[in-house]
């Protein structure tokens, strides 16, 4: 995790680092620290908390200099402390890293028997006295970062400066993302692309085992044996307001609210409406190649990973493929077994997740063909597997994920329908009308948002709640499992997401007055049966919040509060159903005064295991 961010130039250094750290406090925020230069030498300012209180000691105009490096942390080794927040120093060396160095303890009693003198709990910390150990034997800060690097194993992304070079910057890069800027005159090295999008849209994405060398020469890529490489360069297209709040209280308001455009552009230009096709426009052979698969095996963490639970039910339903879903940190160490017929699809919103790219690459030394569906263009996922589907949600910053599931729901009803039709199991009339149901949903989407304040008050009146059970059957399971999620990790609820079947296994035992069930119910095969489970909830004084479809009038008068959605075929239920439950989870969030789009102990990508 933590963001990382490195500037050369000739603009006021701090100002540009700061404000890249902002746009990646997404990344982590127990901490911030920023290095850069005063007559000569390298100043360091550290600060525990969120990068305002890094902000709040900087002195006035600080820096003379035209190079610095800044961090934003999510702790991994030793707790959020000064002492523990980046740069780290040693000798003439400053650095910072997002990453995690696993064999860290041999290093440091290495370095230590050498002498060296730590004073920080974390692994970061000797990466750099690493690197000085070669340095100080008069080595080039190229060859020792090189040196170095060998001895590590791990994950990082690293940017170093040196107090003799104060207009050269290293970075290096290897299983945590690094991306160049390409300004005029001036370079920006980072996490990730919102970092320094208002002041460069030119990109070169640097690869595991790379390395970037900036001088007042330009820049020069390498690989860690110094062999240099050319890279191409590329522009990015998003617009750099989209990465603002557009006059919304949080980002995961302005992101709920964006869904109908995010859905527009995900399905964009990949359906030909009139023949009832959807096209995989530039993966177009994946497809076909897809066509003749056996099984599918959908990947994913958290958020992703629901998305992957439908996913199944749509490819099964609408395609007719045998799918399994496993969730990425257990599918990377369970041996799977994988035989030829099969495809693996990963599930990424930022591409960077650890567990997923790591169960990609084991696919892939299978033999296994993958495929992503991840939302960030030219992420380390989307470049690891054998094809991609973007899905355009653009960049999403609130921790929780909303638009990006909703997209990654389009993205897999769309390939379920394109597999449906290829391998015969849809027919051209019923592909004509899914495509046509699908096309209603930024519209419905539209319809569910401008009840926002309905689901507002139903926030108000349950956001004291301690525990909540959401239940759902089929296809709104996987929505139920959401719709808790979204709760717990927004509001600090304890929160569940149960199939409703299962209630009586188990859960019922916990239904009282004191935890409120949320309901999925929509007029389909199942709908009798989750009748009898909200029938069941209240035979036992528990209290009932319903989501049900427009013309429902049979639910209304069994349960304590209800919110209707527009009447919506099965397959994309979920995509509908989910918009209510973000609102409330939002709300509550809201109403308990919690820190909406930064909650405590996450971070919006994992990078690391
Ligand atoms: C979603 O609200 C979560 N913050 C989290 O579960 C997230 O979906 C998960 O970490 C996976 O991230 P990814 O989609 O970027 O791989």
């Amino acid at each position: 995790m933590c963001g990382i961010i490195g500037y050369i130039g000739k603009r006021d250094v701090v100002s540009l680092v700061v404000d890249g750290l902002r746009r990646l406090e997404y990344r982590g925020y127990d901490s911030a620290g920023i290095a850069y230069f005063l007559k000569g030498e390298i100043q360091l300012k550290r600060s525990v908390g969120k990068l305002s209180s890094l902000e709040a000691i900087l002195p006035r105009n600080p820096s003379d200099g035209v190079s610095g490096i800044g961090h934003t942390r999510w702790a991994t080794h030793g707790k959020p402390s000064e002492d523990n927040a980046h740069p780290h120093r040693a000798g003439t060396l400053v650095m910072v890293h997002n990453g995690i160095i696993e064999n860290y303890l041999s290093l440091k009693k290495k370095l230590q028997d050498e002498g060296r003198v730590f004073t920080s709990d974390t692994d970061s910390e000797v990466i750099i006295h690493l690197v000085d150990s070669f340095y100080q034997k008069g080595l080039s800060l190229e060859v020792s970062v090189q040196k170095a690097v060998m001895q590590m194993h791990g994950s990082y992304a690293i940017c170093i400066l040196s107090k003799d070079a104060p207009d050269e910057l290293v970075a290096v890069r290897s299983g945590c993302p690094l991306v160049v800027g390409v300004g005029e005159s001036e370079y920006f090295v980072a996490s990730d692309i919102p970092a320094f999008l208002s002041h460069t849209r030119n990109v070169i994405y640097l690869e595991d085992g790379e390395m970037v060398l900036f001088s007042p020469n330009g820049l020069e890529i390498c690989d860690f044996k110094g062999a240099r490489l050319v890279k191409e360069q590329h522009q990015i297209s998003w617009d750099p307001v989209m990465a603002e709040k557009g006059g919304y209280r949080h980002f995961m308001q302005k992101e709920i609210h964006e869904q109908p455009r995010a859905i527009v552009d995900t399905i964009r230009g990949h359906v030909a409406q009139e023949a009832g096709e959807v096209l995989l426009a530039g993966t177009e052979e994946i497809g076909q190649w897809m066509e003749n698969c056996q099984r599918i095996v959908i990947i994913g963490c958290g958020t992703s990973w629901h998305a992957a639970l439908v996913g199944k039910f749509l490819l099964e339903e609408i395609a007719k493929i045998p799918v399994e879903v496993d969730i990425a940190s257990e599918f990377r160490y369970r041996d799977p077994h994988l035989v030829k017929g099969d495809w693996v699809i990963g599930i990424s919103q930022s591409g960077e997740t650890a567990d997923t790219l790591a169960a990609i690459k084991e696919a892939k030394t299978k033999g296994i063909p993958t495929l992503s569906i991840c939302n960030v263009v030219g992420s380390s996922l989307s470049r690891e597997t054998d094809a991609v589907f973007y899905t355009h949600a653009g960049p999403e910053i609130s921790v929780a994920s909303t638009k990006a599931f909703t997209t990654q729901l389009t993205a897999l009803t769309l390939l379920a329908i394109y597999l449906g039709r290829r391998r015969g199991h849809l027919s051209e009339k019923a592909g004509k009308q899914l495509i046509h149901q699908l096309f209603l949903i930024p519209k419905q989407i539209e319809e569910v948002l401008a009840h926002e304040d309905r689901v507002a008050d139903i926030a108000r009146n349950f956001f004291r709640y301690r525990d909540f059970l959401y239940l759902g059957r089929g296809i709104l399971y996987p929505v139920a499992l959401e719709g808790a999620l979204k709760l717990k990790e927004i509001s600090y609820i304890h929160a569940e997401g149960y199939p409703a079947g299962e209630m009586k296994h188990g859960p019922i035992a916990l239904i009282d007055e004191n935890m409120p069930v949320v309901v999925l119910a929509l007029k389909d095969k199942v709908y009798e049966k989750i009748v009898s489970n909200v029938m069941e909830v209240k035979a036992r004084g528990g209290v009932v919040i319903a989501f049900a479809e427009e013309g429902d009038t049979e639910l209304a008068p069994l349960v304590d509060e209800i919110c209707f959605i527009p009447k919506v075929v099965s397959a994309l239920s979920p995509i509908l159903m989910t918009i209510p439950l973000q609102l409330l989870a939002y709300h509550v969030s809201v109403s308990r005064g919690s820190d909406v789009d930064q909650p405590r102990n996450l971070a919006k990508s994992v990078t690391v295991e």
